[in-house]
């Protein structure tokens, strides 16, 4: 047991991926397939007078277009369940009328025997519209901003603990500053894409997104198509980021095409088409108000956030959702406001609230190290939140201070110069900065179906996908373990909706949510095999105590004498059995509460009913949890040189340790952080989507444009996990790893810039004009 989890074995689709035969979303080889391109408004905001077809239509290959005149019509999905997937734009469901709220929205679909006759044909459909003001300017308009109601899964924006004004007023040591953060954008490498196949009244989608399971219910709903006709799927996904966790009309306007033109229909956005029409993470503007007696104690904490949203949905950025919980601190005051732009929706993007929220909470952190003259890193430790001070709950598990001591040892923290914009090496300026990273280990229900062939190989089946993280291996070595196969002998399949329901993959949670479950599948299989086993006179197990037997190695035996045994595949060729099978679901969630049960009769309600009796998933169900608050931490150093004359920064070295409860795969687990990382570096330094302040549409909007890092701008990147379980968030301790990377790092670059020039900049991202 337990051998194969943790070793950094390759990923189990890696060649696959690198050789061509991973097959995405836009790629299905589905016969007859016609090619759906989007025509998209060239105006911010206004009414649609006419849309001229004429010359379109008549272009060679056109089979039609679809627009609000003559498209089927779309149903408002119900309810904010998030395993029923969330439409990202509620008041805009696609071409449904004639108003238009934002630069680049789709407003009619060509459709075509071959993508370039759609493409030309869709410069040519000519659009009249009735302009309108559209409100742009994020600054002069956030004076209007207003409060909203809750953040993403009811997340409180306004949070208050004691009396943070009355106290900030006896503080002995004050900082009050505003950050702002621009827009920025997830850049999956793949863009969003889908391919819908009608057969009959039989919708198959195969769709770019974080949760099959959520498209496939709002395309039921949306579409007013039973669930039962509805099929997502998503073997191969190119990143998401979380700009194909709520969904976007893509997968609506191929289904709607297909059916009204009677052809398969695929439909993939130009980049430029994502940056519009696909989410993005909003600009914030953030004040931060600490303070702290002479030790450095802190008294008080502020954090007021404005950031946008669109006019047909509201997403707030939670900028402030770590800060009650971060520091200890007996007075606490958050709360976040939003201005409407006509942009697009905007929507969670790794690390939604932390990442924006912990660098302007973490270069506060450091201008009130400055204040003090205490070292950032001794601030930190004398402010360590020992327990959850704002649900007044013990961490499930938490060991950031180790993190604060590996992460300061690997950066070399000593030689940090004491005063800035002093030290050079050779004609640069060193600077060493450092933040804290933390994310929330998100759980929730998902099940799972394992089966043992006769032939020795074992499956598993789960509705939940990868989106580029590692979940098949993950799901593999999980499996293995449990089944007691060697990897090879185990084949995971995930990304369909037909497929027992799992988690999306959003809030890290994928790992801690479906990794129950498919062990506990895999064990309740083992299990009915060792019952068959003991009660069969032809095992050498016949008559043995069911806690005797363990299984490994492909083989079930006696732990105590591992030659009384057999093959797993015996017992089943010795009852004629060509399987046997086994479903589980663990109805565990760190949210507040749990789903309702399945309804009677279904699948699930099943698969409920069969985990009553399997001992992994009533083991794990009642733990008791509730005293506890589940989430990772870890601790961001930086080295940067930058060059006095010209500003240029050049990020010397990054230490991240993190700890993420149980490290499931060591070399997919460094991927994900050091992407993370990455992610951070580009924010604090280059990223930055832009709009046109007259009109209001997006200037940089390709990746000429909007600039990532690319190799020459990544430097060392060491990567140290604590690797200690956290025996509450489940019985594989492992709490999510994918979006932890990003958060502090930005903070980390922005405080080591100053630590080398003495420039305090609080505005993102970094760059050279900013500094000379
Ligand atoms: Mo993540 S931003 O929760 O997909």
């Amino acid at each position: 047991m337990n051998e194969l989890t943790g070793k950094p074995i390759d990923r189990v689709d890696g060649r696959l991926k690198v050789t061509g035969g991973a097959t995405y979303a836009a790629e299905f080889p589905v016969k007859n397939v016609a090619y759906g391109v989007t025509v998209t408004s060239t105006i911010t905001k206004g009414r649609i007078k006419n849309i001229d077809t004429g010359a379109a239509g008549k272009m060679p290959g056109v089979l039609g277009i679809m627009t609000s005149e003559n498209c089927m019509q779309l149903h408002f999905p119900a309810g904010s369940d998030p395993g029923a997937g969330k439409y990202a734009e509620k008041d805009l469901l696609p071409l449904q009328n004639d108003r238009v709220f934002y630069g680049g929205q789709h407003i009619a679909v060509v459709v075509a025997e071959t993508f370039e006759q759609a493409e030309h044909a869709a410069a040519m459909v000519k659009v009249e519209y009735a302009e309108q003001t559209p409100v742009v300017g994020f600054e002069k308009n956030a004076l209007t901003a207003y409060k909203p109601a809750s953040g993403l899964g009811g997340a409180e924006t306004q949070v208050k603990r004691g009396d943070a004004d009355a106290a900030m007023q006896t503080a002995a040591v004050k900082t009050d500053a505003t950050y702002t953060t621009p827009v920025f954008s997830h850049n999956a490498m793949e863009p969003h894409a889908s391919l819908a196949v009608w057969e009959g009244d039989q919708l198959t989608v195969y769709d770019a997104t974080q949760s099959v399971m959520g498209v496939k219910a709002l395309l039921s709903a949306m579409l007013g198509v039973p669930a039962e006709k509805v099929r997502v799927i998503a073997h191969y996904i190119g990143g998401g980021f979380g700009s194909k966790g709520f969904t976007w009309a893509n997968p609506f306007l191929a289904a709607m095409a297909a059916r009204q033109f009677n052809r398969p229909v695929k439909i993939a956005l130009a980049r430029q088409q994502v940056y519009s029409t696909a989410g993005r993470r909003t600009q914030t503007s953030q004040k931060i108000a600490l303070g702290a007696d002479r030790s450095g104690k802190l008294l008080a904490v502020k954090h007021a956030t404005i950031s946008e949203t669109s006019f047909v949905d509201e997403f707030v950025e939670t900028a402030g959702v770590a800060t009650p919980m971060l520091y200890s601190s007996p007075n606490v005051d958050v709360s976040h406001e939003l201005v409407r732009l006509n942009r697009g929706t905007p929507c969670p993007m790794r690390a939604p609230g932390e990442s924006v929220g912990t660098y302007s909470l973490e270069v506060a952190m450091d201008e009130l190290a400055e204040k003090l003259n205490i070292d950032p890193l001794q601030l930190r430790l004398i402010n360590h939140a020992d327990t959850e001070e704002q649900k007044k709950k013990q961490f499930s598990e938490k060991s950031l201070k180790e993190c604060y001591e590996r992460g300061a040892k690997a950066i070399g923290w000593s030689n940090c110069p004491a005063k800035p914009g002093l030290t050079k090496e050779g004609r640069y300026l060193v600077g060493y900065g450092m933040a804290t990273a933390t994310y929330p280990a998100n759980r929730s229900a998902s099940s799972a179906k394992a089966t043992l062939f006769a032939d020795g190989h074992a499956e598993i089946l789960c509705g939940t996908q990868d989106i580029g993280t590692g979940t098949y291996t993950i799901a593999t070595q999980i499996a293995a373990d449990a089944f007691g196969l060697p990897v090879d002998k185990v084949t995971v399949k995930l990304g369909d909706s037909m497929y027992p329901k799992g988690a999306q993959s959003g809030g890290s949670q994928v790992t801690a949510s479906v990794g129950p479950p498919i062990r506990a599948a895999a064990l309740g299989a083992v299990d009915k095999l060792i019952t068959i086993a003991i009660a069969d006179p032809g095992s050498p197990l016949h008559n043995q105590k069911r806690e005797d037997i363990i299984t490994g190695n492909g083989r079930i035996f006696l732990k105590d004498d591992a030659n009384k045994g057999e093959p797993l595949v015996a017992v089943l060729s010795r009852k004629g059995l060509d399987k046997i099978e086994a479903d589980a679901k663990t109805n565990v969630s760190t949210r507040p509460s749990l789903p309702a049960p399945a309804p009677a009769g279904s699948p699930e309600a099943k698969t409920e009913e069969e985990s009553k009796t399997n001992m992994a998933v009533q083991e794990d169900e009642n733990t008791d949890r509730s005293a506890y608050a589940f989430h990772s931490f870890g601790a961001q150093f930086v080295k940067v040189l930058v060059d006095p004359d010209l500003g240029t920064i050049k990020v010397d070295k990054i230490v991240g340790v993190m700890d993420i409860g149980k490290v499931m795969n060591l070399k997919t687990a460094v991927n994900q952080i050091k992407g993370g990382m990455i992610f951070g570096l580009g924010m604090a330094l280059m990223e930055n989507l832009q709009y046109d302040p007259n009109n209001g549409r997006i200037v940089t909007r390709d990746l000429v444009q909007y600039l990532v890092p690319v190799h020459a701008d990544i430097p060392e990147i060491e990567v140290q996990f604590i690797d200690r379980p956290d025996l509450y968030i489940s019985p594989l301790g492992a709490r999510g790893i994918g979006e932890i990377g990003v958060t502090g790092m930005a903070a980390a670059i922005a405080n080591a810039v100053y630590n080398a020039t003495g420039k305090r900049i609080r505005d993102l991202p970094i760059t050279p004009d900013k500094l000379i």
